[in-house]
């Protein structure tokens, strides 16, 4: 499986969003819902074997993850509001979550867990950090099970970079410029399916 974990700063963890202003009410929700898309879509088909989980860590009760996992999704569609309303949905029922996941809806999972506990949980994976000054991805060998970790618009902050280190991931950079969130996980699904 394919998983991505994406840290996001200010994504909102309280259902107290419009769906008209993602990228400021909810705290850039409008990555997160394009990083969704991204991660679980292909043009004619559901990437079954991915998984595309984020950390929200803004207001008003963080830390909350938030899962979308390709081989259980059903009546969503790739369309940035679409998945905007899911979320929102999926932050309404926020009281039923005690610490551990919990499906809320068909393939969209809540959790209470912090992003060093996401990485904790993943420990005896393969991690791998995108990063620019990583070494580059082509050259890189890529082990079964991988889990990509990567910053939103801002990156991922220096504290984390360094929790993510101790336990042994590998930072790998997609080439020579920086690339939106959502980019970086198209350019990780291409270089895996030319692989395959
Ligand atoms: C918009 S970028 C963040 C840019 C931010 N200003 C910075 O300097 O870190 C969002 C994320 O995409 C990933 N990313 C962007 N370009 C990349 C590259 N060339 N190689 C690997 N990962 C990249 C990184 O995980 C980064 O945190």
């Amino acid at each position: 499986m394919r998983e991505f974990i994406m840290y996001s700063r200010k994504g909102v963890t309280s259902s107290d969003f419009t769906l008209k202003d993602l990228p400021g009410s909810g705290g850039r929700m409008d990555l997160n819902a394009r990083c969704v898309i991204s991660a679980l879509w292909l043009s004619r088909d559901l990437r079954r074997d991915s998984r595309m989980v984020f950390s929200l860590n803004g207001p008003s009760d963080p830390p909350l993850a938030m899962a979308f996992d390709g081989k259980e999704l059903e009546r969503v569609t790739p369309d940035e509001r679409n998945i905007g309303l899911w979320i929102k949905k999926v932050l309404e029922r926020r009281d039923e979550v005690d610490g551990d996941w919990k499906e809320v809806h068909d393939g969209i999972y809540l959790s209470e867990k912090s992003f060093q506990e996401l990485i904790k949980d993943r420990q005896d994976r393969n991690l791998y950090v995108l990063h620019e000054s990583g070494g580059d991805i082509r050259s890189t060998d890529i082990k079964e099970d991988p889990v990509f970790i990567l910053g939103d618009h801002i990156g991922l902050p220096r504290n984390e970079e360094g929790f993510v280190e101790r336990f042994g991931s590998e930072k790998i950079s997609l080439g020579p410029e920086s690339y939106f969130s959502t980019q970086s996980i198209v350019l990780v699904h291409n270089e895996l399916d030319r692989r395959r």
